[in-house]
């Protein structure tokens, strides 16, 4: 092993085999980490070295499939990209406990993404204001002139709003473009834009461009779904009352609300993922969206109809692409994406969020019942079992006697495999 150093210059120009020479000789990994890093995808390594610098492997996040969602009328196979045991299990649960009221029905508010553009230096900056608001028409040529293709599609610049941002070094004028981007996640359109832009918004109001990015609160993308669960099919009346109050716990304290909005990205972070998304893109979106108020909320509802079932519903920014991105190279996206049967970005949308929904119900349903851990807990005891070595049929002994003694431990779970294999 040379010395541990982190400055591997030429790193990146190096091959496969010899990055992990490199990482082995400073890192003192074994052969067998080696090894593992060599067949930890089935991708090309060509491909993940195109889709990340420096790569020396891949990670398999197991996908599998919920089943029993029925959306805006239509079956449809949801896959799931996720480490967390339960999740998939939840939503095809959930899910079917809904058929019979027909499932969820969604509607997005569109597929519009905001560019920021923060000018500084300005003395007045509500005459700034002014004057950007002047130039629309020019705004959207210059943004426009950026993406032909984007227009041609259907897409481009929509709209302009110009706000002045009280920050502690003084007043700045920030500058939005509200662009349509279709089925593209958008970040790469509107930040071109953004760029091209600043220099003619300093250049009219004698300030200074500063920042130009997307923002990641996709107000204008917002996508819902609601459903009705009957009280008959999720345990009555008391089951019904019981997720009303845990969900209003969760809308009134956002120490309960990250957990509860944690629940629910479980399921659309796993759609994302499935789909060559970028999953930090939406999380970012939904915690903003969720303290829109200037309190960190809920991200869904839960009410009691006037028939005495509950109707769930969520609201929630979902900038997803079809297009673009690891979504349009990545096999397994292309196939999750086949799956899904998808024509658009929106009706990919529109199911993130009845995913999300159907998520989300299935964790209130069982914290206001049961508890958690024992769905959780079967599933975390087969993990534990596998990660002390257990293997073939001791697999599913080590774990039965692991959840049976409520203690789903490491230490436990040797001392169990112990005496199976003492007994042999
Ligand atoms: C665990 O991954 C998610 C939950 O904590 C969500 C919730 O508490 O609502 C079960």
């Amino acid at each position: 092993m040379r010395n541990r150093t982190s400055r591997l210059s030429g790193f990146y120009k190096l091959g496969r085999d010899e990055r992990l020479a490199e990482v082995q000789a400073v890192s003192g990994l074994d052969e067998a980490g080696v090894e593992a890093l060599k067949n930890s995808s089935a991708l090309p390594f060509e491909l993940l070295d195109r889709l990340v610098e420096n790569a020396i492997g891949g990670f398999t996040v197991p996908v599998g499939i919920a089943t029993n969602m029925i959306v805006d009328g239509r079956d449809v196979l949801i896959p799931m990209a996720t480490e967390e045991s339960s999740v998939i299990a939840a939503v095809g649960n959930t899910a079917r406990q809904c058929r019979d009221t027909g499932g969820f029905t969604t509607s997005i508010s569109g597929t519009e993404m905001i560019a920021q553009i923060q000018m500084v230096k300005l003395t007045d900056p509500w005459a700034a204001r002014a004057k950007i608001l002047e130039k629309k028409a020019e705004i959207a040529d210059i943004c426009n002139g950026c993406d032909p293709l984007l227009v041609k599609l259907g897409g481009g610049f929509r709209d302009l709003e110009v706000r002045i941002v009280d920050g502690q070094t003084g007043p700045m004028v920030v500058v939005h473009i509200i662009v349509d981007t279709k089925d593209a996640m958008g970040a790469n359109a509107v930040n071109t834009m953004a760029e091209k832009l600043a220099p003619n918004l300093a250049a009219w109001t004698g300030g200074k461009h500063h920042l130009r990015i997307l923002s990641n609160l996709a107000d204008r993308r917002v996508a819902r779904a609601r459903a009705v669960w009957r009280a008959a099919d999720i345990g009555g009346a008391e089951v019904v009352e019981g997720i009303v109050l845990a969900a209003d716990f969760a809308d009134s304290d956002p120490y309960r609300a990250a957990t509860h909005n944690k629940g629910i990205m479980n399921g659309v972070s796993a759609l994302t993922l499935a789909t060559g998304n970028d999953t930090r893109a939406i999380e970012a979106g939904a915690h903003a969206f969720a303290a829109r108020t200037g309190r960190y909320r809920s991200l869904s509802r839960y009410e009691i109809t006037a028939g005495g079932d509950l109707a769930g519903s969520i609201e929630i920014p979902m900038a997803l692409g079809l297009v673009g991105g690891a979504t349009k190279v990545h096999p397994t996206a292309q196939a999750c994406l086949k799956i899904l049967g998808v024509g658009s970005a929106a009706e990919l949308s529109r199911i993130a969020a009845a995913v999300g929904l159907a998520q989300n119900f299935g964790a209130l349903k069982a914290l206001a019942t049961v508890g958690i851990q024992q769905g959780h807990m079967t599933l975390h005891a087969q993990n534990v079992a596998i990660a002390v070595g257990a293997a073939g049929d001791e697999i599913a002994e080590v774990a039965r006697r692991l959840a049976e003694t409520h203690t789903v431990r490491q230490d436990v779970a040797e001392q169990i495999l112990a005496e199976i294999r003492g007994r042999k």
